[in-house]
């Protein structure tokens, strides 16, 4: 009997080696491949195309007599997995990560072969054509970007893939890494030969050891594939503020994680000064199949000027977490309740925080909202990586509201002052609201402002209007996203639950 289990970094944390190990013991050959991304499931096993999750090495008797009570039927027609539009996912669940025989025959390498036979500018024109926006939040269209570099006349010119994936609540990148290696290699191997690249640079961040490794060991095999361009992977060091692609490259340069001024944009003046493509792993990951399958069949799914799939992450408390990927334009309401099942706890789901940590809170009344860049933002919000982090109604939204203020501060490079200050100062306004509910005593003990008689006396209104204003300075002032993000949680908790800051009661005072 072959089994099929995935050594994907969430499968092994969930205990996935040692259900390995169990078949193995009981004469199974055991495939390790991607994950399906049914993390509810993990360990899942394969057999023959049945699914069986999730396991713990004492059921693996069963499942080999037949007698399990853990089967969940065919993989493939599973809900979760039958509704969504796999295209960046196509191969997960079903190779082996660094098999280039499996990568061969489940299709790849076939976008990078169109590419060659058609040209740079042909493959740009299909990119165009495909619609394809940057996935690492900001939705700028990727040909756009890939046409500047290539127009600039210095040279060298570089690809870097920026997998600094920082969001809380998001793991599209490490998926797509961990499971399917060799298409983001090919994606930037296409972007390359679009641009009159040489050189690639992918920027993992240190958490993902796994990914590291696994990148590592595919652009040393893909070499003969991709040749003459070269890939070569670099670790972070932990900074969140490292995912703006500027610091990225300061970082990558050798230099302090700090943010450049913009302009000159990276496609001009980028890594060592020349011209750079930086794009996230989904958008490189993405192109592989819009050139094997064509840009116009990309863009006929979607939305509106959000064209093709997101690989959409659900996490936080829900039942049904995972990667799902579909068509942009799938509501908010759809994903939580239907995908997601609903909270994991079982009480009423309250908040969905949309796009990371500097993602709007969304509360159900927006569950109407279709997925897509620019819905989200007419709504105060952002759909950013595409990470969704599900809250039940025993969240405290000015908790949440510090805990960004508070991220901030902690991540800030320094650079700017809106930020720097800025996020400091707000935990302490945020404290000061807190405290006047009795919801952080602890805090009120800690913060010398609060004895300040003047401050004792300021109305809450006034700390409202302080922290709103704040905000703005921050939203308006500040050099990149991480301090002019940050008042998206904070403003959309303080004016979607106004109740959690006391702010009824304001009236009264
Ligand atoms: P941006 O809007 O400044 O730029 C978007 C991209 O387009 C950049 O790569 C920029 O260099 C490029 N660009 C702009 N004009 C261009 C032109 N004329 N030619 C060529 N390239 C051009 O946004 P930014 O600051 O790069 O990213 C902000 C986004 O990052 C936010 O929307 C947020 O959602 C996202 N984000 C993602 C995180 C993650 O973990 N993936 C974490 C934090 C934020
Ligand atoms: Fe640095 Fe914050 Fe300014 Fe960004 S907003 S450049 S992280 S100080």
């Amino acid at each position: 009997t072959t089994v099929r289990i995935s050594d994907d970094a969430l499968a092994l944390a969930c205990g996935a080696d040692a259900v390995a190990a169990a078949f193995a013991a009981a004469g199974c050959t055991v495939e390790r491949v991607s994950s399906w991304g049914m993390h509810w499931l993990e360990p899942l096993a394969e057999i023959d195309g049945a699914g069986f999750g999730p396991l713990q090495p004492a059921d693996v008797p069963a499942v080999l007599t037949g007698t399990s009570d853990k089967g969940i039927g065919p993989i493939a027609d599973h809900p979760f997995i039958a509704s969504q539009q796999r295209f960046t996912f196509a191969r997960a669940g079903k190779t082996r990560p660094l098999s280039l025989e499996d990568y061969a025959a489940h299709g790849g390498w076939a976008g990078l072969a169109r590419s060659r036979e058609m040209g740079p500018e042909a493959t740009i024109a299909e990119v165009m054509a495909s619609g394809l926006r940057g996935r690492g939040g900001a939705g700028f269209p990727a040909a756009i970007k890939w046409t500047t570099v290539a127009k600039a006349p210095a040279t060298p010119k570089y690809i870097v893939c920026n997998a600094d994936e920082g969001d809380s609540g998001t793991f599209a990148d490490r998926m797509v890494m961990e499971g399917d290696p060799f298409m983001l290699i090919e994606g930037m191997a296409i972007a390359a030969h679009a641009v009159g690249a040489a050189k690639g640079y992918v920027y993992i961040r240190s958490e993902y050891p796994h990914a590291i490794a696994k990148m590592q060991a595919a652009a040393q095999a893909a070499r003969p594939h991709i040749a003459p361009f070269e890939v070569e992977v670099r670790v972070g060091a932990g900074a969140y503020v490292c995912g703006e692609e500027t610091s990225l490259l300061n970082s990558l340069e050798g230099k302090r994680g700090e943010v450049r001024a913009k302009p000159p944009l990276p496609a001009l003046e980028g890594l060592f000064g020349q011209p750079t493509v930086v794009n996230n792993v989904l958008t490189l990951a993405a192109v592989p199949w819009i050139l094997a399958n064509g840009g116009t069949a990309y863009a006929d799914v979607g939305f509106g000027r959000s064209k093709g799939t997101m690989p959409i992450q659900i996490a936080g408390n829900v039942k049904y977490g995972g990667l799902y990927e579909v068509g942009f334009g799938i509501t908010l309401g759809e994903l939580v309740e239907v995908v997601g099942g609903g909270t994991a706890s079982g009480r009423p789901v309250r908040a969905v925080q949309v796009g990371g940590p500097l993602g709007a809170y969304h509360p159900p009344a927006d569950f109407h909202l279709p997925f897509d860049y620019e819905s989200f933002a007419a709504a105060d919000g952002l759909i950013g990586h595409a990470g969704l982090t599900v809250f039940d109604d025993s969240v405290d939204m000015s908790a949440q509201a510090r805990f960004a203020m508070q991220f901030c501060a902690a991540e800030s490079c320094g650079k700017c002052t809106p930020c720097r200050l800025g996020s400091t100062r707000g935990v302490e306004v945020i404290d000061r609201i807190r405290a006047r509910q009795g919801r952080s005593a602890d805090a009120v003990e800690s913060l010398p402002q609060i004895h300040n008689a003047k401050k004792r006396a300021r109305g809450l209104a006034d700390e409202i209007a302080l922290l709103e204003d704040l905000c703005e300075t921050m939203k308006f002032g500040s050099l990149c996203a991480l301090g002019g993000f940050t008042p998206y949680p904070v403003l959309s908790a303080l004016r979607r639950f106004p109740e959690d800051f006391g702010a009824v009661s304001a009236d009264a005072e």
